[in-house]
């Protein structure tokens, strides 16, 4: 078959797969071809099991692979045979020199853009589809004009605002989608052939253009928004909890006012994910570069709430537990950052068991996705660590049960069983307020939500 276009995909992560997938299965006219530099990764993407979990990626990827869909390790033939590549590499926060701990590690992108560079032997559309540091494209730019072999590069802003969990809802019916470019004449043929493809299944009104900058200062600042909603409920569960006052009625009687919405508001023990705290600190390093000292304090401290949040559910748990938690066999609820995926990347639970193990608990892992990245992230760690799929097993002869993931299956699991073989005093702490706490409570349970007063026998 002769595709149309050739599309290519540099980077094969929780952004690139799923995007591409859905570009592969709404528009079988063009070839998609996904690569990276982690074979094994490129192998979980040839395989039956998908290197991420998402509801409903499965099958579109099925449908798709091999068809119009394809992953490689082929970095230099997917360069050459592509009109558009999509740049969908890891952006981490750099560890070291100026910035770290705070700006974008650039390496990845800039490896990409030059190796774009040195493969091209045609004009071709560089697609941002990672989160980059404002200007971003400037410094493509920059280096993608070294081309001696008169090929043109146009680059292109197409942040993405898929939401782990959803992504496939969100690639499918997506809020909107923004794609920014140059006004040139040929900064405006590239941003059409982008729109062209989104059309496919887009409505024209949700596909919005604008200059470069403030497409890519538009994700950062999408996700500092995010951010501070949660961290803003919040902080307001430590006032709760100090004044009787319950989260979940504050939130709803707020949430009803059509100017704040409703969404974005529940509490919990904080937010985690790969995004959040990396563009937010990307967006304070910038403001700090751009001398906006004020700005940059202001959105520090979205950061600052949510470690304040993680520290202070450690902290209840060890009051609530007669000061001591040494020996205590503690089940976690969940791994992954939030229900519905199995990533774990700067998920509360890693700060929590940290924590409990520095407070010599004994901690018993479960989650139905994430309990491998869960192994990993808590690997060389000094302390009694276990891993159980089963929430049953897992909680068997625990004396605490601490929910850090908002999965549905742990709302409808027989409480009155988890009890009966649970260490007593038996407490839950309920990370994510998921859980029915007066009926926990009548089952003998001592339970500790956010943001609203313990339900305890003592
Ligand atoms: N995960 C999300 O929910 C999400 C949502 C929106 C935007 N983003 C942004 O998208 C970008 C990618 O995020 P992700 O979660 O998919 O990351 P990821 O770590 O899951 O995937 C990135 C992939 O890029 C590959 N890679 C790195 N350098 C490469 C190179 N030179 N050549 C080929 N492959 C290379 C890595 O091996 C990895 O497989 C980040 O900038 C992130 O901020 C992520």
């Amino acid at each position: 078959m002769t595709f149309k276009k050739n599309i290519l995909c540099i980077g094969a992560g929780y952004v690139g797969g799923p995007t591409m997938a859905m570009i592969a299965y709404k528009c079988p006219q063009y070839k998609v071809t996904v690569v990276d530099i982690n074979p094994s990764r490129i192998a979980e993407w040839n395989s039956d099991d998908l290197p991420i979990y998402e509801p409903g990626l499965d099958k579109i990827v099925k449908s798709t692979r091999d068809k119009n869909l394809f992953f490689t390790t082929e970095m230099e033939r997917g360069i050459k045979e592509a009109e558009i590549i999509f740049v969908s590499v890891n952006t981490p926060v750099k560890t070291f020199g100026a910035g770290a701990g705070m700006a974008a590690d650039l390496q990845y992108w800039e490896k990409t853009a030059r190796q774009i560079l040195k493969c091209s032997e045609s004009s071709k559309i560089i697609v941002e589809k990672s989160t980059f540091p404002v200007r971003t494209a400037f410094a493509m730019e920059r280096i993608l004009s070294l081309s001696e072999n008169n090929t043109h590069f146009d680059v292109l802003s197409n942040p993405e605002f898929l939401a782990e969990g959803t992504a496939i809802k969100d690639l499918e019916y997506p809020d909107r989608v923004l794609i920014g470019s140059r006004e040139t004449p040929s900064g405006v043929r590239a941003k059409d052939e982008l729109i062209e493809i989104y059309s496919h299944w887009v409505p024209k009104d949700r596909i919005i253009t604008s200059n470069i900058w403030s497409s890519e200062l538009s994700k950062l600042v999408a996700n500092a928004f995010l951010a501070q909603r949660v961290s803003s409920i919040n902080s307001f569960t430590a006032f709760c909890e100090k004044t009787e006052a319950n989260i979940t009625e504050v939130a709803r009687a707020i949430g009803m006012d059509s100017r704040l919405g409703n969404k974005f508001l529940n509490s919990s023990v904080g937010w985690g994910g790969s995004c959040f705290k990396k563009d937010i600190l990307n967006l304070v390093y910038l403001c700090r570069h751009y001398g906006l000292e004020e700005v940059a304090d202001y959105w520090e401290g979205v950061v600052r709430i949510n470690e304040y949040q993680m520290e202070r559910f450690v902290l209840n748990m060890l009051n609530a537990m007669f000061n001591t938690l040494a020996g205590k066999k503690i089940c976690l609820f969940g791994f992954a950052f939030k229900g519905n995926t199995g990533d774990t990347r700067e998920s509360p639970a890693i700060f929590i068991a940290k924590k409990l193990i520095e407070e010599k608990a004994e901690l018993v892992i479960t989650d139905p996705e994430a309990l491998n990245n869960a192994k990993i992230d808590l690997n060389g760690i000094d302390g009694k660590i276990m891993y159980i799929d089963d929430p049953y097993e897992a909680s068997g002869g625990c004396d605490a049960i601490a929910v850090m993931t908002e999965w549905d299956i742990y709302i409808s699991l027989d409480f009155e069983k988890i009890y009966r073989s649970m260490v007593k005093p038996a407490f839950i702490f309920d990370g994510r307020n998921i859980l029915d706490h007066k009926r926990l409570f009548d089952i003998g349970f001592n339970v500790f939500p956010i943001g609203k007063t313990p339900f305890t026998h003592f």
